[in-house]
């Protein structure tokens, strides 16, 4: 793949920012929130998301669009909705869907006016290069009139028995989260049906669901139907959870519930996708770690995930494992052989070095203390990521307290539920790309991080068994390409 002049303005712009990701999708600057529109269409993957041309935090969200071949290149498209004036979007094209109306690509999206939201239409004639917005927008003109709504925005649809059908995200008044079932022929005409499920924000086991439900998506997956909902109170980002269960008569009965990424606001408003071989693929949006002013100064705020394929866990959770394409981006490889880990010292792996890295380890732990591995670690170990599976608390944990010594940026540790087996081993596959950090454990958990060292060297990569003996089974690490590269 040749590299288009838009991704060697960007290279040469963001060349010494030491934060920027060179391997997740991100736009060549300002702002990026959530994954739109996502689509496999005549072989090729379309990736919409909200995009603010202005810079961070100022002005209105469009949504921007990249297209690739194998969801690990990217292309930049032209932006392919932009706020009009005077119409139902004209203060922002927020989140939205693609969905295929035989044979014309259409986009159901909610339109920001005067600080309300509503479903608004737009087609492409072009192969998507170029969108019509419906003359008529907003296709739902208001919410349904005897519900208290709190909040009213985000769309999924999708096509059964004949008829088009959508939930939209709200929050009700005095109860909780939801998300409301609508029905249409043509997906310009909606009759609202009933909500699918309502949440109650005042329960908070096995989850809270807070008091809206955020960009909800809703689909089948291996015999069961799975909602993910992101969850949002009073303007706060908080996390993204799946309910996996029944869907009969057009009612959902959930009956698991757990969040999907323990790394919270770090894997909001996901949306998934069935592409040509039948993989339902997940991207989420990864929100900065750091505050305004850095996001500001450095021209650019907000990562897309690795896309990232979906399946049911054995313990009937929804599980993310990242797509087998991303080997694609695999360069210079090192083998670990298995060695014993001594409890309280760190092993300095001098072969392991970087900030961009892939990382597959097997560790045995012992029945009680913690273990795992460290990157971004400063030679002196004053900045350093711990990653590590605690056997007493049944717990992983991605440590950020001395992540950086800029205390300005998140320093909190994401904590994950993740209990082994007697004798099954930790089994972690690492995506490092400078301040992001991906991490899947055991094919059951995901916590995705951002991180932000001060320091040039902060680029080594140790294990470290603490308060018992563990025991290294093998590790792989390969240093990652950027994806603007052939
Ligand atoms: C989620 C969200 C959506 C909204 C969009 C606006 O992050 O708040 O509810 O449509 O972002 O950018």
């Amino acid at each position: 793949m040749t590299l288009d002049k838009t991704a060697r303005t960007e290279q040469r712009r963001f060349a010494d920012d030491p934060h920027r990701p060179r391997y997740h999708f991100l736009p060549e600057e300002n702002w990026l929130n959530d994954p739109n529109g996502l689509i496999h269409w005549n072989g090729e993957y379309h990736l919409f998301y909200q995009y603010n041309p202005a810079g961070p935090f100022h002005g209105t969200i469009h949504w921007g669009h990249a297209v690739s071949m194998d969801l690990v290149h990217w292309r930049h498209l032209p932006v392919a909705l932009v706020p009009d004036p005077g119409t139902a979007d004209e203060d922002g094209c927020w989140s939205g869907v693609a969905v295929d109306d035989n044979g014309v690509p259409t986009l159901i999206y909610s339109g920001n006016r005067d600080g309300e939201q509503r479903a608004c239409l737009a087609i492409s004639n072009d192969g998507m290069l170029t969108w019509q917005k419906h003359p008529n927008n907003p296709v739902i003109p208001a919410p349904p009139e005897h519900l208290h709504l709190a909040q009213y925005r985000d769309h999924t649809v999708w096509r059964e028995d004949d008829a088009w059908y959508q939930l939209m995200g709200a929050g009700l008044e005095g109860e909780g989260g939801a998300a409301l079932l609508y029905r249409s022929q043509d997906l310009r005409s909606w009759e609202f049906l009933h909500p699918l499920l309502v949440g109650d924000a005042q329960r908070f086991t096995p989850i809270w669901t807070g008091t809206m439900w955020e960009c909800p998506d809703f689909f089948a997956l291996q015999g069961r139907h799975v909602l993910t909902i992101s969850v949002w109170d009073h303007g706060q980002l908080h996390y993204s959870a799946a309910m996996v269960g029944d869907y009969r008569d057009y009612h959902f009965f959930p009956e698991v519930e757990h969040k999907l990424d323990y790394g919270d606001r770090h894997f909001y408003a996901p949306q998934s996708f069935t592409d040509a071989q039948g993989r339902r693929i997940i991207f989420g949006w990864i929100h900065e770690g750091r505050g305004a002013e850095a996001q500001l100064q450095s021209g650019w705020s907000g990562v897309m995930s690795l896309p990232r394929l979906l399946s049911l866990g054995t313990d009937g959770q929804v599980c993310m494992q990242p797509v087998p394409e991303l080997e694609a981006l695999r360069g210079e490889h090192t083998h670990t052989a298995a060695i014993d880990m001594p409890a309280g010292d760190e092993i300095v792996l001098p072969a392991v070095t970087g900030d961009t890295l892939e990382v597959l380890v097997e560790l045995a732990p012992a029945e009680s203390g913690r273990c795992g591995i460290v990157v971004r670690r400063s030679p002196d170990g004053a900045e350093a990521t711990r990653i590590l599976y605690d056997a007493t608390q049944h717990q992983l944990i991605v440590d950020r307290t001395q992540s950086s010594q800029d205390l300005a940026t998140d320093h909190n540790a994401h904590v994950a539920p993740l209990s082994l087996r007697p004798d099954e081993p930790l089994r972690l596959h690492i995506f490092l790309d400078r301040s992001v950090l991906e991490v899947f454990a055991n094919m059951r958990e995901a916590i995705t991080s951002r991180i932000y060292p001060t320091r040039g060297d902060s680029l080594g990569v140790a294990l470290l068994a603490e308060g018992a003996q563990a025991r290294l089974v093998s590790l792989d690490a390969w240093q990652l390409r950027s994806t603007w590269e052939a």
